[in-house]
């Protein structure tokens, strides 16, 4: 088929994630027929950096070699089998793995699901069912912050706090309670990020106080809410959340599948505060961005509650026909063998350095409100007015425009309303990062000029 004919068929039938259909009359989609490292290549042969990591997925970079010689192994053994009273040898490696790496030494049972949005679903549940076979039944309520973003299942989307996603459903979803969550480039406790102490922890606080009783867990993005703009917080957040679950005997549930894999520098975002959920959710980087895959860490202590003979019905009745898939398991054992041999958290130190260093040829333009930056992602925030930090009206949509400019010029870059980010394959050369940031700055100064 050539590109027309893709064209053509994917606008028959095709309906794309997370898009209003109508925009690709304007913009059809683009047909990718290979990747190379950072680079996503088109049928015409034009390179594209993936500044995005094809949605924060990809960690090592496209058509890696190591990876693809793991899959094909694997496919060579077994694509796929049941996971139910049986295992395998990729499946329990990297879960053992990954519970060497998590933080704290209580997190030593994995649960494995498919997709993000699952993991939060299957931690959700657990968490609830745990409390109703601990003898505390009367808790049944999440609790989750303003802005938070953990996938578009319904359970998922119950504890998000982006109307853009979440509205239309609201008459579907199940109650729970939403907390300020922090807000650092618009503090309203007028704090620095890096000096904070985090007064705006008070409501979330506040309502783990009054209704503690009734509450099971409280579900966060640790360090960055990134769907909601790459809105970075800082560790001492993480901390008092640690602090209030233990004094109140609510589980901490984070939503690292975004931030983890050394996204922000530290293999789990929780690192940087020194604290250890209860409960972690994991997926997008664990595959390097190759097969779709998620897992739940819980602690030895929620697990025991589960774990009793089959007729007292505490059994986690929880499954997915791919559960525990072994393509996918020797991918993220691959993942992990690349972290530890080619010294990935060390790598990143550096890049991460060169990123941060690109503030000043952001905020030096006009209509560039902040620049945040937090390990390998970095953010940038548009704005009608600087000094009142007022937004860009949302119709104006000035991050399409970006989006489109960049396209031309040979980047992926896939706003989030006016805020223009970097999450790049944790590989990416510095000429590349240098490259990816030209293009943007030039695509944001051309965008904002009028
Ligand atoms: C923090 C967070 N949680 C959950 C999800 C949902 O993951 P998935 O898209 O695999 O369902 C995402 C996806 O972007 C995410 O960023």
């Amino acid at each position: 088929m050539d590109a027309t004919e893709i064209i053509r068929l994917d606008r028959r039938h095709i309906w794309h994630p997370c898009t209003q259909e109508k925009d690709l009359e304007a913009l059809p989609p683009i047909v990718i027929e290979r990747g190379e490292g950072v680079y996503l290549i088109d049928t015409a042969g034009k390179r594209y950096i993936d500044g995005v990591s094809s949605w924060w997925v990809n960690l090592f970079g496209h058509n890696h070699p190591r990876l693809n010689a793991a899959l094909r192994e694997q496919t060579e053994r077994i694509a796929h089998h049941i996971f139910a009273g049986f295992t395998h040898q990729p499946a329990v490696e990297l879960a053992a793995r990954l519970c060497a790496l998590a933080p704290g030494d209580e997190l030593n049972k994995v649960f494995f699901v498919d997709n993000g949005s699952s993991a939060v679903e299957a931690a959700l549940k657990m968490s609830f069912q745990y409390w109703q076979q601990s003898g505390r039944p009367k808790k049944t309520r999440f609790v989750s912050i303003t802005e938070a973003y953990h996938g578009e299942t319904v359970g998922a989307l119950s504890v998000s706090g982006c109307d853009l996603y979440r509205k239309v459903y609201q008459p579907l979803l199940m109650q729970g309670y939403q907390a300020t969550g922090p807000d650092c480039y618009r503090c309203p406790c007028g704090e620095e990020r890096d000096t904070c102490t985090a007064p705006c922890f008070e409501h979330l606080e506040q309502v783990v106080v009054e209704h503690h009783q009734e509450i099971c867990g409280i579900i966060i993005e640790p360090l960055i809410q990134c769907a909601a703009g790459m809105r970075i917080y800082p560790p001492v957040y993480l901390r008092k959340l640690r602090a209030l679950c233990d004094r109140y005997n609510v589980h901490y549930i984070a939503d690292e599948i975004a931030v983890g894999f050394g996204r922000t520098g530290t293999m789990f975002a929780n690192q940087h505060a020194g604290v250890a959920p209860d409960l972690m959710c994991l997926s997008k980087g664990i595959t390097g961005g190759y097969m779709p895959l998620a897992a739940v860490l819980a602690t030895d202590d929620i697990y025991a509650a589960f774990y009793d003979d089959y007729a007292t019905m505490k059994a986690f009745l929880h499954s997915h026909s791919y559960t525990g898939n072994p393509l996918a398991c020797r991918l993220a054992v691959e993942v992990l063998n690349i972290f530890a041999e080619e010294s990935i958290l060390e790598q990143i130190q550096v890049t991460g350095k060169l990123l941060a260093r690109q503030r000043e040829r952001f905020t030096e333009l006009e209509h560039v409100g902040e620049f945040r930056h937090c390990g390998m992602v970095a953010a940038i925030e548009m704005v009608r007015e600087k000094k009142g930090k007022t937004p860009y009206p949302w119709q104006e949509r000035r991050g399409l425009e970006v989006y489109k400019l960049a396209l031309e010029r040979g980047a992926l870059l896939r706003p989030l309303g006016n805020v223009i980010y970097f999450m790049p394959p944790l590989t990416i050369g510095e000429d590349e990062l240098l490259e990816l940031t030209t293009i943007a700055r030039d695509a944001i100064a051309a965008v904002t000029a009028n």
